[in-house]
């Protein structure tokens, strides 16, 4: 199959922040001689739940800020691993506020700026906590916009989420390359009709079939053709 040219026609890249550009179990291996045997387990129940709470609260139009539910969703992990001390929660919630960017990530940013494109990130992090990652990863510098869902109050994979990106950068959709590792993410960008990215690093199956990415990476840098 041929590669599309993804960035033919496009103005704007915008990004997913966790778990795309930032390594979300970077904060669990920082710690994981501490947290022990059970550190990938750990790590995996903190991000499903996070997601879990994400979508629940806006499914039943209770918004609460991301980094809350970041916490909630440590908090029944490491219930769920009672062998793992507990007194290890606030350091892991530090170590949550400055996840590694993935090694690429400066870089292909300022590849696609170079070629005349707009870079952004679309997060359900809420303002505060994406500010501090963002800043601390040192990506403020090659981004043209850094929106948070917060002024929305709900979650993607909603609509009114993927509103402010052209909101605040006032191109077509479709002009709009959307990438995101997470693939309930690329659906949600696919039905926008945002023109949507997979990063599939560590070769998940496909699922949502009828919200297909129009081309699947496995490092972000492939987007430089
Ligand atoms: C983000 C997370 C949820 O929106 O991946 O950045």
């Amino acid at each position: 199959m041929s590669t599309p040219d993804v960035l033919i026609g496009a103005r704007a890249v915008v990004f997913d922040a966790y778990g795309t550009l930032l390594d979300v179990h970077s904060a669990v291996q920082r710690h994981a001689g501490s947290v022990g045997s059970d550190a990938k387990s750990v790590s995996d129940t903190w991000r499903q739940k996070q997601l879990e709470y994400s979508w629940v609260h806006s499914l039943c139009g209770r918004y609460t800020a991301f980094w809350t539910l970041t916490e909630r969703a440590l908090d029944y992990a490491l219930a769920r691993h009672p062998d793992v001390d507990p007194s290890l929660r606030p350091a892991l919630l530090e170590a949550y506020r400055r996840l590694d960017a993935y090694p690429e990530v400066s870089g292909t940013l300022d590849a696609l700026r170079a070629k005349g494109l707009k870079t952004g990130i679309l997060s359900n992090g809420d303002t505060a906590m994406l500010d501090m990652a963002v800043r601390s990863a040192a990506l403020h510098d090659h981004l043209d916009a850094v929106l948070s869902v917060d002024p929305a109050g709900i979650f993607k994979t909603s609509p009114r989420a993927y509103d402010l990106v052209l909101e605040r950068l006032g191109f077509e959709t479709r002009e709009i390359v959307f990438v995101s590792s997470n693939r309930w993410d690329v659906a949600g960008a696919a039905a926008y009709g945002f023109t949507p990215v997979w990063v599939n690093r560590t070769g998940q199956p496909d699922e949502y079939p009828d919200l297909a990415p129009v081309q699947v990476i496995d490092r972000l840098n492939a987007l430089i053709p």
